[in-house]
């Protein structure tokens, strides 16, 4: 296979300085825009000072403002972006990064315009080929477990070895480590950190020990 020259504008070291500073990145999905500060303030300070907020919800781009706000030393990925129209959503309410599901070409040619590096959603060593030829370096797994998980990665390796990865979905607490032994993935994702029946408890120090415990045990 003939690998195409890497863009500039796909912002590999941006991402990996960001991917650096955490080993496990929460994904969150915010349903009440009054637990979205007190949410992101436990993580942030159990150690997870990076976090992935999809918008998935009625209020996540307010809730991704009012974190933005509250907590701007906090890394903040806009998540499950889907098309063009919500990439340009994230950059205005200040996304530092973009991260998506699955990739089209839309979002695939719309990122490397865009001020805010994309961490595209691939499954398949296609998918990764098609970010490949447009520059994309760094890439989430998704749906991870689901698609072959350690033993797909330790695959994609063999055509593909400068390729690095954020694996998420069905990651926990047990298998995390599996995937963080691996020379291609730069950190984890997942959203065993934030536990609906905690968040809905409103039980902020429990999640701020899940973070901790994440954060001491997967430290770089
Ligand atoms: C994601 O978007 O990354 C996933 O929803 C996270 O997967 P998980 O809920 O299985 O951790």
């Amino acid at each position: 296979m003939t690998i195409e020259k890497q863009l500039p504008s796909t912002r590999t070291t941006e991402l990996d300085s960001i991917c650096l500073k955490a080993e496990v990145i929460p994904v969150l999905a915010i349903q009440r825009i009054e637990d979205a500060v007190p949410l992101a303030r436990a993580l942030f300070e159990g150690g997870l000072t990076v976090l992935e907020i999809t918008l998935r919800t009625d209020c996540a781009l307010e809730a991704i403002k009012r974190i933005n706000e509250a907590l701007p030393q906090a890394s903040i990925g806009v998540g499950t972006v889907l098309t063009p129209a919500q990439y340009r959503q994230a950059e205005e309410v200040g996304a530092d990064f973009v991260v998506t599901p699955g990739t089209t070409e839309a979002l695939y040619r719309y990122g490397v315009t865009s001020p805010v590096p994309m961490l595209p959603g691939v499954a398949t060593v296609s998918e990764l080929m098609t970010g490949w030829q447009y520059g994309y370096r760094r890439f989430k797994f998704f749906p991870a477990e689901a698609s072959g998980g350690v033993k797909a990665l330790k695959a994609f390796a063999g055509p593909i070895p400068e390729a690095r990865f954020c694996p998420t979905g069905g990651i926990g607490i047990n298998n995390a480590e599996d995937y963080l032994a691996l020379k291609n993935v730069m950190c984890v994702g997942g959203s065993w950190l934030t536990p609906k029946s905690l968040i809905d408890a409103e039980d902020w120090d429990a999640i701020r020990s899940l973070a901790r415990e994440a954060a001491e045990r997967f430290h770089h």
